[in-house]
């Protein structure tokens, strides 16, 4: 099924979000025939770039990959993407956006339907949102057509400003037209988190506290903030990544089945998750900054000397959290997680570590060396795929172990793939699908979790910061963390 006609109107598209990701995914997503011929692009920004929006986004389009210069497709598309320049909390730029985006219905048939994307600083929400409804413009104009909003994050700083955004936008659209977006649901090794566990039969039933010793998940960023500094200063890595992209795929790793894939049964049973994570005590959450190192023989900077950054800094560029899940599935299996900028590399990865079996029938003559423990390693990115590991019999005369892999990659059985996340959603808000999108009680749960932390970061500031090197791991407290209870984040 394809969507219905429609305009997406990105406000917020000056940004570098619009072209490095969504205009290459809505282009993608036209590529595999999977959107209606009447469909038209409209950015919305400040600055006045009527003539270079169009040219720009071919550029983004195809610095995107999976274009060539030359792709037939590509100018007729570009052809029906626009730009309509105005300040957000003018209420004129709204008459004259209605007009255009009428103007633009008639010649391009697309109906009246609109998908309103908010792409903009998150203190401009309110506003636009706001005044879309008192400009007529949040509501369909007839019972055959539709009027959305995905919303991008942050949503909110924490949780009160959530629920004050959520209690915003809950005035002006109904809950079944706002889609709050977080691009790790469009991945599809997060979505095969889901099949991997409930379309085989064979990991469901070890995936429980009798089975798993615990679970790791880390965000690692060899990147650092990238120009982003006045964002990242108000932000962090809690903030920025824990809140959302990493509590999603916790959500994923840890859900009971939902009775369907329909977006109820599914966000019901991730806010299940969310609700049944204890306060998280201040021993269990680490704080880090990056501070000055060489990297390939090339001096880094450190977090402080970054353009736009504070000296004096407490902003946390790393984080890592215990997590205890107290329900019938999960009660006594730590779920360590960590995120961080400027890693060793740039890996997203859960690793499900399995416990040891009931007796070490194979232990070596006079030793008590364990045997390395089985475990499922999903990589997000790069390099997708999954690995299993186990114990093997190294060939010769005495019962050695040792540690062997099964590996599938992703673009071994599938081949290479494009996909930058956005497109699937961008589909699916087009078509209405919210199930991989978030729902105000699941933003509002993620907050309540996080927001205590930052509440006693903000009243406890560290004397020692910066305390990893670019480059790294992330900050000694880490491994300490996971110390206290005898493990070991496991080497990636
Ligand atoms: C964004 C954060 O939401 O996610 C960035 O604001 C981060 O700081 C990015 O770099 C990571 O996304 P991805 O898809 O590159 O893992």
């Amino acid at each position: 099924r394809k969507p219905d006609p429609c305009i997406v109107v990105i406000f917020g598209a000056s940004g570098d979000l619009t072209k490095r990701k969504l205009l290459p995914a809505l282009y993608h997503l036209e590529q595999g025939n999977l959107l209606p011929s009447e469909i038209a692009v409209v950015g919305v920004a400040r600055r006045p770039l009527e003539q270079s929006f169009p040219p720009d986004m071919k550029e983004g389009v195809i610095a995107g990959g999976g274009v060539e210069k030359d792709d037939p497709k590509l100018d007729p598309f570009i052809s029906k993407v626009s730009y309509h320049a105005m300040n957000f909390d003018d209420p004129k730029g709204y008459d004259s956006l209605k007009a255009v985006l009428s103007g633009i219905d008639e010649k391009f048939g697309t109906k009246g339907n609109r998908l309103f994307y908010l792409a903009t600083a998150p203190e401009y929400f309110s506003d636009i949102i706001k005044l879309l409804g008192e400009h007529g413009m949040s509501k369909p104009t007839s019972d055959r057509t539709w009027v959305r909003t995905i919303i991008e994050k942050p949503f909110g700083h924490d949780l009160e400003s959530a629920r004050a955004l959520n209690d915003e936008v809950n005035k002006v659209f109904d809950e079944d037209q706002i889609f709050r977006i977080d691009h790790y649901l469009g991945k599809e090794t997060v979505q095969n988190i889901l099949v991997f566990r409930f379309a085989n039969s064979i990991f469901e039933n070890v995936w429980n506290r009798n089975y798993i010793d615990h679970v790791e998940i880390t965000a690692a960023e060899s990147i650092g903030i990238e120009g982003r500094g006045p964002f990242y200063e108000g932000a962090g890595a809690l903030r920025d990544v824990v809140q959302n992209h990493v509590m999603e795929v916790l959500s994923f790793i840890a859900m009971e089945p939902p009775v369907s894939f329909e977006a109820s049964a599914v966000r019901a049973e991730k806010v299940k998750v969310w609700r049944a994570i204890q306060p998280i005590a201040p021993e269990h959450a680490i704080r880090g900054q990056y501070g000055p190192s060489t990297i390939n023989g090339k001096p880094a900077a450190g977090y402080r000397e970054e353009d736009r950054v504070s000296p004096t800094s407490q902003t946390e560029t790393y984080a890592a959290l215990k997590l205890e899940i107290e329900n019938w599935r999960w009660a006594g299996v730590p779920f360590y997680i960590r995120a961080g900028k400027r890693m060793t590399k740039r890996l997203t990865e859960i690793t499900i570590m399995f416990k040891q079996p009931p007796l070490r029938l194979f232990k070596k003559e006079g030793t008590s060396e364990h045997i390395e423990p089985n475990f499922i390693s999903m990589r997000i990115q790069p390099d997708d795929g999954i690995t299993l590991r186990f114990g093997a019999k190294v060939p010769g005369p005495s019962m050695d172990i040792s540690a062997v892999d099964m590996d599938f990659s992703y673009a071994d059985a599938f081949g290479p793939s494009s996909n930058n996340g956005y497109e699937r959603l961008l589909l699916d808000a087009m078509l209405g699908d919210a199930t991989l999108f978030a729902h105000r009680d699941g933003v509002e749960a993620t907050w309540a979790l996080i927001t205590p932390i930052l509440e006693n970061w903000k009243k406890t500031p560290l004397s020692d910061l910066p305390n990893y090197p670019a480059g790294s791991w992330g900050p000694a407290t880490s491994d300490a963390l996971l110390k206290a209870d005898g493990r070991k984040w496991r080497k990636l």
